[in-house]
Formats: structure tokens, sequence, C-alpha cells
């Protein structure tokens, strides 16, 4: 059987020459053999950034479902190694490329039922460091999923499409909560950390333009610090990187003075989410914030952490501009208003602060375990 490093070696060797190769003669290269039993796929959804923290949560949702799934993902920010539950399933097929290649999209986007679009630039500290990659990475490959799902449009199939947005949109409103119709207020563009709030703002008119103009069924949703396992502290995270400082005793980093509040939701309740919208024809061609509105400062985070975890370490400040640059500036407040989502689906994120804790810190704990 493949372990997830081989898999890795051999994808990046081939890659080139396999991106250029029909799928289905891609044959073992990308195909994980399964020794999972046989069950009725009903439909094959394309995940664009399934091998990131949210994105191989969805896939392992879809196949529960009886789905098949087909992930891309060139590992910029997402492992491998979040697919190894899933790696040897028979309805999954993985491929490590970048989702700006047009023919790879075009193949894809002509073969599957849903399209669920995650592949982004993602992460404060990454965009504040990567501008142009944010905005490069963030934009076009949005437009060519869209054109090619207007192609398929074009021949008479209206393919579901999910675009995850960002509570990012909103910029620095200063409304105490955020509901889909307030506007968008930025700041200026020599502050690099908008370039990711407006990078997926454009996204957004770009797809509800396909649903006004040409009847595409993408739903917008806006995500609000989603979190749990497998989300990594790397590019800027704040839960994985206060547990995995609070496991190891060191001090938990809190930027500014820690006021500044923020609203935790389990990743599987926000995939849920996801699904059931996609799957509610009456919820194409608009936005929804997904996320939890119970708010809790960045201190109290901390100290929470510090708390369920049994930790010994402190608590130390950091000023934005020592973390990030001088021109970085954040959002006091970020709280969604959940009524639309709501009154659409039902939606409550169910899963609490504490459990969702010790839920980050049982999977870093088991994968020191493992390493
Ligand atoms: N986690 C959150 O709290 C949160 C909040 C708001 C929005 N979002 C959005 O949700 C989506 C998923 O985020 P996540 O938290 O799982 O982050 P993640 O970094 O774990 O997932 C993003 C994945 O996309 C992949 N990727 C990036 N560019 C790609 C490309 N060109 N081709 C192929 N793969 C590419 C990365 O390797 C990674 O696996 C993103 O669109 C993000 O903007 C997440």
């Amino acid at each position: 059987m493949w372990c997830v490093g081989e898999l890795i070696i051999r994808l990046k060797d081939h890659s080139d020459s396999l991106r250029r190769i029909p799928l289905a003669s891609r044959g073992g290269a990308f195909i994980f053999p399964s020794p999972f039993e046989s069950q009725i796929v009903t439909k094959t959804s394309l995940i664009t950034g399934g091998a990131g923290f949210i994105g191989s949560h969805l896939a392992e949702k879809l196949l529960s479902n009886g789905e098949r799934v087909i992930v891309v993902d060139d590992l910029s920010t997402g492992a491998a190694s979040n697919l190894a539950g899933i790696r040897d399933h028979e309805s999954f097929e993985y491929i490590e490329a970048s989702i700006d290649d047009e023919s790879l999209v075009e193949e894809l986007v002509s073969k599957v039922d849903r399209v669920y679009h995650l592949a982004a630039a993602v992460g404060v500290a990454l965009i504040a460091k990567q501008p142009i990659q944010t905005i490069e990475r963030n934009i076009y490959p949005t437009q060519l999923i869209l054109r090619h799902l207007g192609k398929r449009l074009d021949a008479g199939k209206a393919i579901p499409c999910f675009f995850a947005s960002t509570s990012e949109v909103y910029g620095k409103n200063p409304k105490e909560t955020w509901c889909e119709e307030d506007d968008l207020v930025f700041g200026a563009t020599t502050k690099p950390r908008w370039s990711y709030g407006v990078s997926k703002a454009i996204d957004e008119f770009l797809a509800l333009a396909f649903h006004k103009e040409r009847g595409l069924p993408v739903v917008v949703g806006r995500f609000f610090n989603v979190v749990g396992p497998r989300q990594t502290g790397a590019y800027g995270m704040v839960l994985p990187r206060f547990v995995q400082a609070a496991l190891r005793g060191d001090p938990l980093v809190v930027h500014d003075d820690g006021k500044q509040t923020r609203c935790f939701a389990h990743v599987d309740d926000v995939i849920q989410a996801v699904v059931t919208l996609v799957e509610t024809p009456e919820a194409a061609g608009r936005v929804y914030n997904i996320g939890s509105d119970q708010d809790v400062t960045i201190l109290g985070l901390a100290q929470r952490v510090i708390e369920r975890v049994g930790s010994s370490s402190k608590i130390e400040f950091q000023s934005y501009a020592a973390a990030y640059d001088q021109s970085f500036e954040d959002i006091r407040r970020r709280i969604p208003d959940l009524t639309r989502i709501r009154e659409a689906i039902g939606f409550e994120a169910i899963q609490n602060l504490d459990g969702i804790i010790d839920s980050v810190a049982d999977y870093l704990r088991s994968s020191a375990n493992a390493n």
C-alpha cells in the first residue's frame, strides 16, 4: 500500500507529464486503490483545495454521503497527510496540481456534478507577506472555473457550485454584527492585508454575475473563523497556534491588547452547512455568512486554551507591527448575523468553544505521537 510520503514524491516527479494526460488514463499514479466496500455512487464532486483543512473534512463528508470525490490541490498550504483517512477509498481521486491550469480545469469541470471551490491563498500572515500570490491565486482560478461551468451551461447542464469566501470581505465595517447586504469597507491599497478580502470580493462579484446573467447555480459562503483538527498554525491561524504553544509549555503570543473578538465554529458544523446549501436550489445566487455568532476575546481564548489543555504556559503580548508589519490593520470585532442561513437551512453551530479546543488539542497530541 502507498504511504503518503511515497505518494507525494511520485506525484511531484511526474506532475508535469501527468497533468497533460486525460484523467481516465492516469491510472494508479493518482487513484488510490481501495479496500473499502463498494457503495452506490450518486454523483461526483470536485473539491479544489481539498488537501487543505476545510477541504479534507468536506471530502470525507461527501464520501460518507456516497459521492465520488476528486480533490485538486497544489499543497501550497495544504498537506497530503490531511487525506490519509480517505486515500484508499475507491470513490476518491487525488490530483496534485494547481487549479490555475486551464486544460485541467476544463477536463475536470466537464465531468463532475458539483464543484466546491476552496483553493485560495489563506492566512493573515501569509497574505501580509505575499500579496501578489494572494491576488493571483484568489482571482484567476475562480475565473477559470466559472468560465468552464459556463460552458457546461451552454451544453445544457447547470452544475451547482460552492464558492468559499470570507468574513474578510466586510473589511473594517464598524457595525456590531455583519449581515450579507452590508457594505464592504476596505482599507487603502497600500496595506497588503486588504488584498485578501478584496480578491475574494471580486470572486463573489463574478460568481453572482454568472448566476444573474447565465443562471449558474452558484452559492457563496462567507466563513467566519472555522477551526478544528488539521488546521495549521503555520500561516497565522490563532487557535492551532495557541493550542500548540500550550501543549509545549511555550508562551501564548496574543496580538495587540487581546481585546479584539472573534467567533469560532467547528469545521464539522461548517461543512454540513456548505453541503446543505449546495443541495438547496433556493440558495443559488445568494451569499451566506457561515460560522458561530458566539464571540470571545483573543485574550479570553488564550486563557481558555491554557485551562483546557492544563498548561503552565504564560501569555505574552505582541504589537501588530512586530507580528506583521507597520501597515497592518486589524478588525476589532467580527460577528456574523446568521439570520439568513438560519432561515434558509436551519443552520446552528452546535459545537461549543471548549469542545472545539479539546478536539484541536487531541488532534495535535495524536499527531505529535504519530511523528
Ligand atoms: N479557515 C477559515 O477560518 C476560513 C475563513 C474564511 C475563509 N476561508 C476560506 O476557506 C477556504 C479553505 O481554507 P482552509 O482554512 O481550509 O485553508 P487551507 O490553506 O488549509 O486550504 C486551502 C487549500 O487550497 C490549496 N491551494 C491554494 N492554491 C491552490 C491552487 N492554485 N491550486 C490548487 N490548490 C491550491 C492549498 O494547498 C490548501 O490545501 C479558502 O478559500 C479560504 O479563503 C477559510
